[in-house]
């Protein structure tokens, strides 16, 4: 019995040291120190030994039981450790590694020449409104001296929704807005970015939805001067101070006097070339000293109040300053053509 022994704990022991997984452990420890397991047969047994030999035996029994125990759970540390270390190894991080660049995206050209004019103009006082791109014929036309069935409304083919609703053909709208909006008591001294919709047929110079920066200055005492100093100011600030600027006589049913402002060509800076097609001078605005009549509709007594308006595209403003030849490249998304421009 004490020969069997032995050889259990032997065999046990070396089946331990065989074992390459806990689970190959687990195994060793049921099938030799288990219910079924030899030890406890041998220990069941004890009953039908000698009283000489049960206490040799049970002593011995209980030693191969503990070497074995012992073994077990010396190695099943070592498995442990050495699948930690493992686990370790396989997740170290080498913190000295460049990291991946990662790919930042930009704002738009437009969005940045819009921030622009936007701030030439807080500079000078001017607040920013929005107004809605759907809008109703009112604002759109009839409010800036465009009655129904007036020759001038074909200047701007629309987009019409219903027989009173269209996407705005301008940002023009937003004058009469804000003035309602100050109900005829107050100054207003706002400038209005945003999209527009004219129904063109999409080209180099002409799209179906572009920008515009709307200006309305109204107060007592506004003179045609202020408008000629408000853009004067702008196109320096804007274009370099080497820039001259001119106003030409035009037409707006919602300015009058109306005029058209160009700037020096800084290409040629005025003695005329490709780019100003021979005439030094680009246009760039159109404005005027605000139609007495879109006053007195908005609920300004033009007797008392008198104002200039300006409205201007930013997408042609940016095609002179950069010299981009196409306005659809605003639009068709190049990230190409766009990262050129991108001042991060
Ligand atoms: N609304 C005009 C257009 O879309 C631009 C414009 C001209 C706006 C004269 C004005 C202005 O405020 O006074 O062509």
């Amino acid at each position: 019995m004490q020969e069997k022994l032995q050889a259990l704990q032997t065999e046990a022991l070396e089946h331990v040291e065989q074992a390459k997984t806990l689970a190959d452990l687990q195994n060793v420890r049921v099938s030799y120190l288990g219910k079924k397991g030899p030890i406890t047969e041998v220990l069941r047994g004890m009953g039908k030994l000698s009283p000489e030999e049960r206490p040799v035996i049970g002593e011995l029994a209980n030693k191969v039981r503990e070497a074995i125990t012992e073994a077990l759970d010396t190695k099943k540390q070592n498995l442990e450790e050495a699948a930690l270390n493992e686990q370790l190894k396989s997740e170290t991080i080498d913190v000295t590694l460049p990291g991946r660049p990662v790919q930042v995206g930009g704002s738009h050209l437009l969005t940045d020449i819009v921030t622009e004019i936007e701030d030439l103009f807080i500079g000078m006082g001017f607040e920013i409104k929005e107004g809605p791109e759907v809008e109703t014929d009112y604002y759109n036309f009839e409010a800036l001296n465009l009655p129904k069935d007036h020759p001038a409304r074909d200047m701007q083919d629309s987009f019409y929704i219903t027989e009173e609703l269209l996407l705005r053909t301008h940002t023009s709208p937003v004058q009469a807005r804000t003035m309602g909006e100050y109900k005829g008591n107050k100054p207003v001294k706002m400038i209005c970015p945003g999209k527009v919709y004219r129904r063109d047929t999409d080209d180099a110079t002409h799209s179906h939805q572009f920008t515009q920066v709307e200006g309305l200055y109204v107060d007592k005492d506004v003179r045609m001067s202020d408008l000629k100093g408000v853009l004067n100011q702008f196109a320096k600030q804007f274009f370099g101070e080497e820039r001259e600027i001119r106003l030409r006589p035009s037409f707006f049913p919602f300015t009058e006097p109306s005029v058209e402002m160009d700037i020096s060509c800084k290409v040629c800076h005025g003695e005329g070339c490709s780019v100003c097609k021979k005439t030094g001078w680009i246009e760039i605005l159109g404005g005027g000293m605000v139609h007495p009549d879109v006053l007195e509709m908005a609920g300004y007594d033009p007797e008392v109040y008198s104002g200039f308006a300006f409205g201007m595209g930013p997408e042609r403003i940016a095609m002179l300053k950069y010299g981009v030849d196409d306005i659809r490249h605003f639009y068709t998304n190049d990230v190409r053509f766009l990262k050129q421009y991108h001042q991060a």
